[in-house]
């Protein structure tokens, strides 16, 4: 992970990757952010070239582009994504949702070494002080602060999020169906892809069984694949199906997570037969 760590204020610390990139470390979490490749390359990888954020927000008609940035953090992928969008005229909405701002706060203190910051200061620090700040001028940035579950709804519906929580063993509550449903709810009709970084067999079948359509994503770092969601199966280049279904029924570690926490075991006959009977896998 870290070849060196500088002792930060509020739980947080800095550390050197192996990419040479520095991030931040969670105490708290034990957690390091983007620790497979740096803060920039991981988002723009995982979320920004792999939902093909740019192409889709040019050609994104009817209202301005909406991306959901699920745990803001030391703002890594909000800012990438910035950077990618500076070229495009479209107008574009990306509301941040963050339960707590310390980190950030922390980030911009160490933003020369961070160094992806650079430039966008002033936009986070009008973020954090108003909740709102206008990065470029065709984006609106928008911070929706406190519980992700009760947010969502104050923000509009999502073309793409990215979802990037602590990981599903130290942050469960944000793997969770309640979770995952109430965000497949918002995007209703519209077209929305998701991407995080875990490839866990359960988190799949919680999104699955949240309403969404689940494929392979791309590999990033030392993680030879990562999960991408769709709200239609047309908008997935490599869909799970029957083969991933047969693993599910013989995994030790299938169950989807609930009411915020999670229980390792093997998928229930129920949940399976629910599964099965989606129609990505019909
Ligand atoms: C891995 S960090 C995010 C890294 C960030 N996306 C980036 O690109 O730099 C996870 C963040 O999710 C936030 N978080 C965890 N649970 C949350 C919740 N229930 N609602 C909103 N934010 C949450 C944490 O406070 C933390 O800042």
């Amino acid at each position: 992970m870290s070849a060196r760590s500088a002792r930060g204020e509020g739980g947080f610390d800095l550390v050197h990757l192996k990419s040479g990139q520095r991030s931040v470390r969670c105490r708290t979490h034990g957690e390091t952010m983007h620790v497979g490749t740096g803060p920039s390359t991981e988002a723009a990888e995982l979320h920004i070239r792999q939902q093909r954020i740019v192409e889709r927000a040019q050609a994104h008609a009817g209202g301005p582009f909406v991306i959901w940035d699920v745990g803001l953090g030391p703002a890594g992928n909000a800012l990438t994504a910035l950077d990618a969008l500076r070229g495009v005229a479209a107008p574009v909405e990306i509301h941040s949702f963050e339960i707590d701002t310390a980190v950030l706060e922390f980030a911009l203190q160490h933003a020369e070494a961070l160094g992806y910051m650079a430039g966008w200061e002033p936009a986070l620090e009008r973020l954090l002080a108003e909740g709102v700040a206008q990065p470029l001028p065709h984006v609106r940035w928008e911070l929706h602060r406190g519980d992700y579950l009760t947010q969502l709804h104050n923000a509009p519906p999502p073309a793409a999020i990215f979802h990037d929580p602590y990981s599903p063993a130290r942050n469960p509550g944000m793997w969770s169906l309640e979770v995952f449903r109430a965000a497949r709810e918002r995007v209703a009709e519209g077209d929305c892809l998701l991407t995080n970084y875990t490839r866990s067999t359960a988190v799949r079948v919680t999104l699955s069984l949240a309403g969404w359509c689940v494929g392979f994503g791309v590999a990033t770092g030392d993680k030879d694949q990562t999960t991408i969601a769709a709200s239609r199966l047309d908008l997935l280049e490599r869909p799970l199906g029957r083969d991933w279904l047969r693993r599910v029924r013989a995994s030790t570690n299938a169950a989807p997570f609930r009411d915020g926490h999670y229980a390792p075991g093997p998928i229930s006959d129920a949940d399976f037969a629910a599964l099965q009977a989606l129609p990505q896998f019909g």
